[in-house]
C-alpha cells in the first residue's frame, strides 16, 4: 500500500503487539519531501492511536532489505521499555535477518520521566 510516487521505494511494516495484534504501515510520501512519513512510524502511530503500546516485534520489508532509518530507530526505541523489540528486516525475495531495537540503536535517548 506504499504511497511512494517520488522515490518509488516501497516500504511495508508490520508491528506485532504483546496481545497478538498486528498493525501494518507503509511509507507515505509528499510533494514536500521532508513531510514523508516512514512505514514504521505509521504502524506505530496506528497502534498508539488505538491505545496499544506494548510491542514485541516489528517487521520491515523493502525490495532490497533496507534497514530502518535513524529516526525510526529512535521511535521504536521509545517503546522498547518492557522488552527489547525484535526487528525483522526482510527483502522482496523473502530473505530476512533478525535484529532488535537495542542492537539498532544502542544507548538510544529516553526521557525516564516521560514513561
Ligand atoms: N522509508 C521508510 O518508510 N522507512 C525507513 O526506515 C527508511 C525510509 C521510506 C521513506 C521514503 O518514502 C522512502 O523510504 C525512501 O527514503
Amino acid at each position: 500500500m506504499a504511497y511512494a510516487p517520488y522515490s518509488h521505494y516501497q516500504v511495508g511494516a508490520a508491528l506485532l503487539t504483546a496481545n497478538g495484534e498486528i498493525f501494518a504501515g507503509c511509507n507515505v510520501e509528499n510533494a514536500s519531501f521532508g513531510m514523508t512519513q516512514c512505514a514504521e512510524r505509521i504502524a506505530i502511530g496506528k497502534a498508539i492511536s488505538e491505545g496499544v503500546r506494548d510491542f514485541v516485534a516489528i517487521a520491515v520489508i523493502t525490495e532490497d532489505g533496507g534497514t530502518p532509518c535513524g529516526a525510526c530507530r529512535q521511535i521504536i526505541h521509545e517503546f522498547a521499555t518492557a522488552r527489547d523489540i525484535t526487528v525483522v528486516v526482510a527483502d522482496a525475495r523473502g530473505r530476512y535477518r533478525v535484529t532488535s531495537s537495542d542492537a539498532l540503536l544502542p544507548g538510544g535517548f529516553r526521557l525516564r520521566d516521560g514513561e
